[in-house]
C-alpha cells in the first residue's frame, strides 16, 4: 500500500424528505446565495418548490441561476460568475446531477477571482478560494457531490477539461434516492456505468497489497450489479436506489482510492467523445471502458483474473487464466447492453473520421503520455478508439 492522506469533509444528509433540512443547511454559511439547477426536471417533480419552500422558512434569498446541460458549458459558468459578485452572494446551491453540481464548482472558483475560472481548466494556475457549495442530488453518477473535480466544457474548440481541488469538496450534499424515482431508463443506465467506472479507475493499479481496498471495490460493482437490474424494473424501488445512491458516493468520494493509484485514462479518452459529440458521459464509458480492457489486460493477466472471479463470477481455471480475464471483460459489457446502452462508437452513429483528432487533442498531439497502470499516448489511444468504434 502506498502512504496516503485521507479527508472528505462533505455532510452528507441520507433518506427520505432530507431535501426538507436544505434551508438550515444553507443558512449556516449564508443567507444570499444562487440557486442553480438544469434543464426542468427538478420543476417537473416538484423539488424546486420544496427546495425554495426549505429556503424561505430558513431566511435564505436567493438569485437563480437554471438552463445547465449535460456536459456543462463554460459560458453559463461566467453568468453564473457574474451573478454572485454583482449580488455578492455567498454560497452556491446546486439542484441536480454531476453537471449542475460540476457547474457550481466552477462559478465558486471563479467568484472570487478576477481573471477567467477557465485558466485553471487548462492548469494555468489552482484555485486559492472558491465559494461554499450545497448539493441536492437529483441522480446517482458523477459523485460530484463528495469529490474534489469538476468538469466543464468550453465551447471555443469543444475542449472538456477538468479541475481537482479540495477547496471545492461541497460543504454539505443531500441525498433522497427517491429524487431519482423520475430517471429516464437510459439516464439510470448511464449513471450505473459512470458509477462502474470510477469503481474500475481505481480497481485497476500496480500497487501491490491493496486487499481491503480491493475487496471494498469489488463490493461496490457487485452491489451495483444486483441493484441496477431492480431500478430498471421497478423505478421506485427506494431500497434499490438507496444502494445505488450510497454507492456512487462512495465510489468517488476518495476512500476508496486510498493507498493505491488509480488510472483515469478511459475518463479521459471519454471526456474527448462527449466534448466533442454531446453524448451523455455514462454512455461514452460504456464504450471506452472495454475497448480500454482489450488494450491492456495484458499488462496484468492476474488482476483482470481476480476481477472477473470475484466480480463476475466467473469460473476459475489455472490452466487458462487469458480466457478468464476475457470471459470477466465480455460479461461488463453485456451488463451495459443488459441496462440499454450500446458498446460501439458505430452503434452511436458517431463516425471513426474524428479518431485521430481525440488521440491528438488527448495527449497534446502526441507530446503527452497519460494513464497510470498502462501509461498511454497518442498511438494508443488511436487504436483503442478503433477497438471502441
Ligand atoms: O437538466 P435536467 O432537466 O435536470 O435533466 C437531467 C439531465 O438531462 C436529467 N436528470 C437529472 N436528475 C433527474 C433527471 N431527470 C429526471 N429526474 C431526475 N431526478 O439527467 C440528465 C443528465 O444529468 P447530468 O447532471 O448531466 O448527469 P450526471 O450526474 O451523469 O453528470 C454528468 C457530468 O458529470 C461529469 C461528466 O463528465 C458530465 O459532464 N463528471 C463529473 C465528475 C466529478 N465532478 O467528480 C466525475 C465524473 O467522472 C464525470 O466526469
Ligand atoms: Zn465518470
Amino acid at each position: 500500500m502506498e502512504n496516503f492522506e485521507f479527508i472528505n469533509p462533505t455532510r452528507i444528509l441520507f433518506g427520505k424528505n432530507s431535501e426538507e433540512k436544505v434551508g438550515e443547511q444553507v443558512a449556516l454559511h449564508s443567507k444570499t446565495i444562487l440557486l442553480h439547477y438544469g434543464g426542468g426536471s427538478i420543476k417537473a417533480s416538484g423539488l424546486f418548490d420544496r427546495v425554495t419552500a426549505s429556503l424561505k422558512k430558513a431566511g435564505v434569498q436567493w438569485v437563480e441561476l437554471g438552463g445547465v446541460q449535460p456536459n456543462p458549458r463554460l459560458s453559463l459558468v461566467h453568468e453564473g460568475v457574474k451573478l454572485c459578485k454583482e449580488h455578492k452572494l455567498g454560497l452556491i446551491l446546486a439542484v441536480g446531477g454531476g453537471s449542475v453540481i460540476d457547474s457550481a464548482k466552477a462559478i465558486a472558483m471563479g467568484a472570487v477571482i478576477e481573471g477567467d475560472v477557465w485558466d485553471f481548466y487548462l492548469g494555468k494556475g489552482e484555485p486559492v478560494a472558491a465559494l461554499p457549495i450545497g448539493t441536492v442530488l437529483t441522480i446517482p453518477a458523477a459523485g460530484s457531490e463528495a469529490s474534489t473535480g469538476t468538469v466543464i466544457t468550453n465551447e471555443e474548440g469543444w475542449l472538456k477539461r477538468a479541475v481537482n481541488s479540495e477547496l471545492i469538496y461541497p460543504r454539505f450534499s443531500i441525498l433522497n434516492p427517491e429524487l431519482a424515482f423520475s430517471l429516464p431508463k437510459f439516464q439510470v443506465a448511464c449513471g450505473v456505468t459512470d458509477i462502474m467506472a470510477h469503481l474500475l479507475e481505481r480497481y485497476f493499479t500496480n500497487v501491490q497489497h491493496v486487499e481491503l481496498t480491493d475487496r471494498l471495490i469489488e463490493a461496490t460493482m457487485k452491489t451495483l450489479i444486483s441493484q441496477a437490474p431492480l431500478v430498471l424494473q421497478n423505478p421506485k424501488d427506494y431500497d434499490a436506489w438507496s444502494e445505488i445512491m450510497w454507492a456512487g458516493t462512495v465510489a468517488h468520494n476518495n476512500l476508496l482510492n486510498t493507498g493505491r493509484v488509480g488510472d483515469w485514462a478511459s475518463h479521459e479518452i471519454e471526456h474527448e467523445i462527449s466534448g466533442i459529440y454531446d453524448i451523455a458521459h455514462g454512455a461514452g464509458l460504456a464504450v471506452v471502458f472495454p475497448a480500454w480492457m482489450k488494450y491492456v489486460w495484458k499488462h496484468d493477466v492476474n488482476r483482470f483474473v481476480q476481477w472477473s472471479v470475484r466480480v463476475w463470477n466467473v469460473e476459475m481455471d489455472v490452466f487458462n487464466p487469458e480466457a478468464v480475464a476475457q470471459a470477466g471483460i465480455e460479461r461488463m459489457e453485456a451488463f451495459f447492453q443488459s441496462m440499454g446502452l450500446v458498446t460501439r462508437l458505430s452503434e452511436m452513429d458517431i463516425p471513426a473520421d474524428r479518431i485521430d483528432e481525440m488521440a491528438a487533442k488527448c495527449t497534446k498531439s502526441g507530446k503527452r503520455s497519460f494513464g497510470s497502470f498502462v501509461k498511454l499516448g497518442y498511438e494508443d489511444v488511436r487504436k483503442i478508439l478503433n477497438l471502441a468504434a
